[in-house]
């Protein structure tokens, strides 16, 4: 039997668990086993529907990301130049007869967009949002024992441009199946805040909703018990109330912990409440939320205090896509994505424009990042054709609340946004902006008052009409680095956050000389204002052109560091993203703005952060040192000691100091091949050294995974890069073999890239050409323990292999 096959049988016993019938909350992962077709086919929301034809697969799945690639996509460059379009899903499964009398729910993490969900022939209902979390019950609807129940979701991502960055489509993140008994805690339903934090106790209060969809009135009792990151019971509660039949029942409870564990970016603790409801001696539902305890706030002259201590926020804007694969969740994957930014030395992330998978605030409450949760990046009037403010009318008022209700006790959440950049800043005197913006914000509030609201501007002027709503609690400020001095005279005793700022332009590995022309880029449409980028489609990677609305990153950088008032700044891009690829149209199909590439490598201005944002010594040099003879190089330096040293085949080129603590070092180089040195000194003594050397010919690949272990879950990746070295092992940086693969054990290849912002090569396939010398294969984990070899071959130069071993749990 095929694995996929199997994976469908499984499908269809996973409902039938032992726990069902012991009337416990049953939470089971309805991802496995789903059929697909791409198009419309208005009968397959009949149960009998026959889709034996139709693709098997497992979701999160984004159909967009498997291509191809085309000018005539109608999502446009902006939208990443792949395919929209309708699509189905079905998936069918046998509930248990002991599951009779249980509430069934589906629950959704999202499905971009427009998903229609139909049980047995029986409509559910529509959610065009593609970011929002929503559920179903299944219950009246449902038939247990052997008989096959059929859920079937039409996904309609066809009118298009609906997005100005890729969106992808399907069902791109997480289902699951929950069930429960009548009395239950509802839908996110326990909301815990920490009102009174100190050194020897922290004051939790914990309301938990309670839903009665009996017909009878429910005598229960709430225990409540919050248990510390190592199991131990903490600090507990009990509650009786009523919950009246069909309708809910909140209730409070304060809860002491001793001495609590703060959370901090630096130690990211976490606590676990777990509520059960006791009706009689029966528990009908048992319920787990992880927080924290830590205190925050924004001051408007000093910024940002977590724990009482300052900390400006480092952060960077995120889109939701994850490079090739596009924008099917995989936690791994967002995991990867979070390790590289705090490897520049990121603290804060934006969740630009909408609302995330529940996995990334998982991750950022375990790491540690502090987040701008944020709902829209449109209200009632359009920024494309087809976009969200066709369904603002209808759906803004539930998207925003399940948004702060589904995230609130994250508590790496510390702000929530309620738009970017939208149109009404601009309508000074309309009506709409004001009422909107405190429509919103009043929304939020009354779900969350614990948490600053901000909206992301890029109308910088006192005449913004957002400004004067008395919405925010936070001016959100995007780019007009120009005029972050005045901010304080021009908004007085505002709290003040950059949601936004820089907007430069790189590729990896791409260097014009000289260095230290800046060029100013336009957007297509407004391309004969500036300087006109290279024809060939990519982007200098010394930090020197940036979109003309932005900076460059020293130059938002220094400015940022420089203004206590700044609580933080989150760069426009943390990592490229498909789609908006300022300043070209196509051939060019994802974004220059990251300070990492699409596949994950960083470019040179990634350890510009590092040299300000990281405490550890550093020394990074650009460019690579693989020249004809007789050009002249500019040799750039980022550290963070007070001086570096260049050498040159061992001569000293000399001594460079630095003047200002967030700058670049640079010596003017007649380009001579061999090696060049670096030494950086603080107060005399070396603290760090670098060295690049000039390559020969292409000898050998070079496979580098960053993990060797993975789980045999289905779902672990190894991120393996590809490099060419040269018969001394030494990385040749212009390389651009195509590099094929083959894998041998339960793993598979599922994604390629080399971050260039113009291949067309597709993101599924067994082959990449290098890009600059790198490129990305991305290996998932069967569910079969045992070794896999991962093995390159490319003409002209010695394969190499790579060992990963499944079956480790992390
Ligand atoms: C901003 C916008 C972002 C992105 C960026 C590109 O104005 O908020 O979504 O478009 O520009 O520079």
């Amino acid at each position: 039997m095929s694995s996929r096959r199997l994976a469908a049988l499984l499908a269809l016993l996973v409902a039938g668990h032992p726990a069902a019938a012991r009337g416990q909350r049953q939470t089971v992962d309805f991802d496995r086993g789903w059929r697909f077709h791409l198009g419309d086919v208005p009968g397959a929301k009949v149960a009998t529907f026959d889709d034996a034809s139709w693709r098997l697969l497992d979701v999160p799945h984004d159909w967009s990301i498997e291509g191809p690639f085309s000018a005539d996509n109608p999502a446009g460059v902006a939208g990443g130049a792949l395919p929209g379009g309708v699509g189905w899903y079905r998936k069918t499964f046998v509930v248990p007869a002991r599951d009779t009398g249980q509430m069934v729910f589906v629950e959704f993490d999202g499905v971009y967009r427009n998903s229609e969900v139909w049980i047995n022939g029986q409509y559910l209902g529509k959610r065009p949002y593609g970011y929002s979390s929503f559920r179903y019950e299944l219950t009246p609807h449902l038939r247990y024992g052997p008989a096959r129940n059929v859920i079937a979701v039409r996904v309609d991502n066809s009118q298009q441009p609906n997005s100005r960055w890729y969106s992808g489509s399907g069902i791109y993140r997480h289902v699951r199946l929950v069930k429960t008994k009548a009395v239950h805690v509802d839908q996110w339903g326990t909301y815990i805040t920490t009102p009174q934090v100190t050194a020897d106790s922290g004051t939790v209060t914990i309301r938990t909703v309670i839903r009665d969809e009996s017909p009878r009135d429910e005598r229960v009792t709430l225990r409540t018990v919050v248990y510390d990151s190592a199991g131990r019971d903490v600090a507990s509660a009990s509650t009786e109330a009523v919950v009246p039949r069909d309708s809910v029942v909140e209730i409070a409870q304060d809860l002491v912990v001793r001495s609590p564990a703060l959370w901090s970016v630096e130690r990211p603790y976490l606590y676990r409440a777990v509520s059960r409801v006791m009706c009689g001696s029966r528990t009908c539902d048992t319920y787990e939320t992880r927080f924290g305890v830590r205190t925050f706030a924004f001051d408007a002259a000093r910024g940002f205090f977590l724990n009482g201590k300052p900390l400006k926020i480092r952060g960077v804007c995120l889109h939701h896509d994850l490079g090739a694969l596009g924008a099917a969740v995989n936690t791994r994957a967002i995991e990867r994505q979070l390790e590289i930014i705090r490897a520049m030395g990121v603290n804060g992330l934006r969740t630009s424009h909408n609302p995330p998978a529940p996995e990334l605030l998982d991750l950022t409450d375990r790491m540690g990042f502090l987040v701008l949760d944020e709902a829209f990046d449109m209200w009632k009037k359009e920024k494309t054709k087809y976009d969200y403010h066709l369904d603002w009318d209808a759906w803004h008022v539930r998207d925003l609340s399940d948004m702060v209700r589904r995230d609130r006790n994250h508590p790496s959440v510390v702000m929530w946004s309620i738009g970017n950049e939208v149109m009404e800043q601009w309508t000074d005197g309309d009506t709409t902006a004001a009422p909107i913006a405190r429509e919103l914000a009043g929304i939020v509030r009354r779900l969350d008052p614990t948490r600053p609201i901000t909206s992301a501007n890029n109308n910088g002027s006192s005449g913004n009409p957002l400004f004067h709503a008395g919405a925010l609690d936070l001016l959100g400020h995007n780019y007009h680095h120009e005029a972050w001095a005045n901010f304080p005279t021009q908004f007085p005793g505002a709290k003040l956050i950059i949601t936004e700022a820089m907007s430069a332009l790189n590729s990896r590995g791409v260097y014009e000389q000289p260095s230290d022309s800046v060029a100013v880029y336009y957007t297509p449409y407004e391309k004969n204002r500036g300087p006109q980028p290279p024809t060939n489609g990519r982007i200098s990677s010394y930090d020197n052109r940036h979109a003309f609305w932005g900076s460059l990153h020293e130059e938002s950088l220094r400015l940022f560091e420089r203004y206590p008032f700044l609580s933080g700044m989150f760069i426009w891009q943390g990592i490229d993203y498909l789609g908006e690829p300022t300043p070209y149209e196509w051939p060019a199909r994802s974004s220059y703005f990251g300070v990492v590439d699409l596949a994950g490598f960083p470019k040179d201005p990634f350890y510009l952060y590092q040299s300000v944002w990281t405490e550890r010594p550093m020394l990074h040099l650009l460019p690579h040192w693989n020249w004809a003879a007789g050009d002249t190089i500019d040799v750039w330096a980022y550290t963070n000691a007070d001086e570096v040293e260049l050498f040159l085949n061992g001569a000293s080129l000399g001594v460079k100091r630095k003047t200002e603590p967030v700058s670049h070092l640079m010596w003017r180089v007649a380009y001579a091949p061999g090696t060049l040195r670096a030494v950086a000194r603080t107060g005399g003594q070396v603290t760090a050294t670098g060295e690049v050397k000039t390559a020969g010919g292409p000898a050998r690949l070079e496979l580098v995974p960053d993990r060797t272990r993975l789980a045999a879950d289905g779902n672990d990746l190894s991120f393996v890069t590809v490099q060419v070295l040269d018969a001394s092992g030494v990385p040749v940086p212009t390389a651009d073999q195509l590099v094929c693969f083959r894998v041998a054990g339960d793993a598979r290849i599922v994604g390629l890239d080399n971050g260039d912002q113009i291949s067309h090569a597709p993101f599924q396939a067994d082959w990449v050409q290098l890009f600059n010398g790198k490129a990305l294969v991305i290996v998932r984990a069967g569910e079969r323990a045992g070794p896999v070899t991962l093995t390159a071959e490319s003409q002209g130069v010695a394969p190499a292999s790579v060992r990963i071993d499944l079956g480790v749990r992390h």
